[in-house]
């Protein structure tokens, strides 16, 4: 089992006013992943941003960029993506057709691969995909807002995926966890072997700098 605790603020939650100043002062607090949500309105009900924006922000911050893919057809815009900055690549499989296609894909482009798994998805989707991904998302409110309330039961998922990870001998894969994660929860989640964990609201309201330290403190299981 990996052991690395990452912290990925989502800039969903940023003020898009001044971005680049939010995305350097998590950068400087200590974050260690900047998660980025694109959402096309139709997968999710709701849009953010694409292409133009990431190119952008790359220019100032050399953390990796994890972009989390809420739209049909991601294996359209995958190539895009990662020469666009992006580094890590997940996407829901009820959004493409061929995902073990897209899997190969975006690990020959260079970036890591992972799979999304909505709350009412279960774990054992996976059986067949795990053998090929970097890492699994498992998604702890439903997707297309941030500032949702965490949905308990979708912690439960961590320890059969990490059983699935132990029986495929790929106890290598990270787990990423989005949704709802604050100071409050970030503790027990963490126990739970998570590695990356996902915030918008309670990184980028209120004290960036703050939030971060407590977030980080928090992903410690002490
Ligand atoms: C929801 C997104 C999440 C979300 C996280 O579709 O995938 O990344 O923005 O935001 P909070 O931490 O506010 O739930
Ligand atoms: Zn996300």
């Amino acid at each position: 089992m990996r052991t690395e605790k990452l912290l990925a603020p989502s800039i969903l939650s940023a003020d898009f006013s001044k971005l680049g100043e939010e995305i350097k002062i998590a950068e400087e607090a200590g974050a260690d992943i900047i998660h980025l949500d694109i959402m096309d309105g139709r997968y999710v009900p709701n849009i953010t941003f694409g292409i133009p924006v990431i190119e952008k922000i790359r220019k100032i911050t050399d953390l990796p960029f994890d972009a989390h893919l809420m739209i049909v057809e991601p294996e359209k815009y995958v190539e895009d993506f990662i020469k666009a900055g992006v580094n890590m690549i997940s996407f829901h499989m009820d959004a493409t057709i061929h995902s073990h296609r897209l899997v190969d894909k975006i690990k020959k482009l260079g970036a890591k691969a992972g799979i999304v798994l909505n709350p009412a998805t279960p774990v054992s989707t996976l059986e067949e995909i795990i053998h090929y991904i970097d890492y699994v998302l498992i998604m702890s409110v439903n997707p297309g807002f941030g500032g949702q309330k965490f949905i308990p039961e979708t912690l439960k998922k961590v320890s059969k995926l990490k059983k699935l990870m132990k029986e495929t001998n790929r106890e290598d894969v990270l787990i990423e966890i989005d949704g709802g994660i604050n100071v409050d929860n970030i503790n027990a989640i963490s126990k739970e072997g998570v590695n990356i964990f996902v915030s918008g609201s309670a990184v980028f309201k209120g004290n960036i700098k703050e939030n971060i330290k407590k977030l980080k403190e928090g992903m410690y299981v002490f």
